[in-house]
């Protein structure tokens, strides 16, 4: 699929790398709990399953899912979410985990929600920091590999729907990235 990028930011290795780093010290710092590590989905899938996989402690996984972009480069500035995370929640460690944190704002409604249902702590990882795009003050507990302001695809990140699961990421060709509406005028995601 690398034909269809214009330009990669990180590579397969550089990524791999990455999640080996983020599960030792999270191997650490999880030692002695048994955390459950809730991915957002859909991006966060691709997150979860490595990172999960590396991980040297038993741990619980769970999914929410939330949408803020829908098929647009950029955030509607309102994040859409299961009200209801479907699983218990009180006294437990949760562990956010999602591809990427960009304007800030999924994150933190996330956090917030898992606070007040009564989370023994709450932290989060992600893949890919944009600290550039930042609209929300919300810094992750554990942050992968930065990334520049540019409209990002690949490890989970979709341009329509496509290419979450290119195992790199990258900037996409012109023709292969989905324009957004001309209504549609916000900060990119990446
Ligand atoms: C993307 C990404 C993060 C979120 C980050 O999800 O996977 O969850 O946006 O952006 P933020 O920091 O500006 O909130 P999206 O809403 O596109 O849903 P998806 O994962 O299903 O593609």
């Amino acid at each position: 699929m690398k034909a269809h990028f214009e330009r990669i930011i990180h590579t397969e290795a550089a990524v791999r790398a990455a999640v080996r780093r983020l599960a030792r010290r999270l191997s650490r710092d999880y030692a002695g709990k048994t955390p459950v590590v809730v991915g957002i989905l859909k991006g966060g899938a691709y997150f979860l399953v490595p990172l999960t996989q590396a991980m040297a402690v038993p741990l619980e996984i769970e999914f929410v899912r939330a949408s803020s972009y829908g098929n647009k480069q950029t955030s509607s500035g309102r994040v859409r979410r299961d009200r209801d995370p479907g699983f218990p929640v009180k006294g437990r460690h949760v562990l956010l985990v999602d591809d990427i944190l960009d304007t800030g704002r999924t994150l933190s409604v996330f956090h917030r929600a898992f606070e007040r249902l009564g989370a023994a702590s709450v932290r989060s990882a992600v893949l890919f920091d944009k600290p550039a795009a930042r609209q929300v003050p919300y810094e992750a507990d554990y942050p992968g590999l930065p990334v520049p302001d540019v409209w990002l695809t690949g490890c989970g990140l979709d341009s329509d729907g496509l290419y979450r699961n290119c195992p790199f990421v990258g900037v996409l060709k012109d023709a292969d990235v989905v324009k957004p509406a001309a209504e549609d005028q916000g900060q990119p995601r990446a």
